[in-house]
């Protein structure tokens, strides 16, 4: 069974507040989002390899560590994921970014695929699908389905800001692989899909569509 890593720092938690509260406009809330997403990057990255290097300080040479190559895919399930690329990629810039445009139907609440388009060499890349939300766990399910199919076994780690107990139970049946981060994880879901708290559809809050 995949881990469920709930990454709340103070710094994380206090911007989190700010992005829930209903009179955060869009700009700031998009602001937060990124900063957030790169705080989250943080953690999420924790496992990366490293790869002994020789360096000359001004005073002596010694062996210090660096990153070993490893090649990373961000993959922002559209729309609300494109909110956490911009800080994925600030702490990792050679990452290669993959869409997946999903909706998620208003009444069956089940995702609607419409497009995908990866890296050409995603099935060698460790990916990260993030996405605001895992309310359901329909959609993220979905991606992470997507990126099986196409043949993509490597490592797939799935990072959420607000996550519920339906959508994490639901990713860890149906993809059991695969670790999940979030930076908080809310109480429930209401009748209409949302969380709940949560902070109301990430996607129009994001893009100004409501
Ligand atoms: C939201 C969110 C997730 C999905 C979560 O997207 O960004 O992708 O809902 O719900 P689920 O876990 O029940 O599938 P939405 O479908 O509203 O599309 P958008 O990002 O284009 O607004
Ligand atoms: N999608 C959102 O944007 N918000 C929710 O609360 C649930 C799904």
């Amino acid at each position: 069974m995949g881990k469920v890593c709930v990454i709340d720092h103070p710094l994380i938690q206090h911007k989190l507040t700010m992005m829930r509260a209903q009179e955060t406009g869009t700009k700031e809330f998009r602001e937060l989002l990124n900063e957030i997403a790169m705080l989250m990057a943080y953690e999420v990255t924790r496992d990366l390899p490293l790869k002994d290097v020789q360096v000359q300080t001004p005073v002596a040479t010694s062996t210090f560590k660096m990153i070993a190559n490893k090649p990373i895919g961000i993959i922002p399930i559209l729309r609300a994921g494109l909110g956490m690329v911009d800080g994925f990629v600030r702490l990792v810039p050679n990452a290669k970014i993959g869409h997946i445009g999903l909706y998620r139907d208003p009444v069956t609440l089940k995702p609607v695929e419409y497009y995908c388009k990866l890296p050409v060499d995603a099935q060698q890349r460790d990916l990260i699908v993030v996405d605001p939300m895992l309310a359901t766990g329909g959609s993220a399910a979905a991606a992470i389905q997507f990126l099986k199919d196409r043949g993509c076994n490597k490592s797939i780690k799935l990072v959420n800001l607000v996550g519920c107990p339906e959508g994490i139970e639901y990713i860890q049946k149906t993809h059991p692989d695969v670790d999940i981060y979030v930076a908080a994880i809310d109480e429930k879901l209401n009748e209409h899909g949302y969380i709940v708290p949560g902070l109301g559809d990430a996607g129009d809050r994001i893009f100004g569509t409501k």
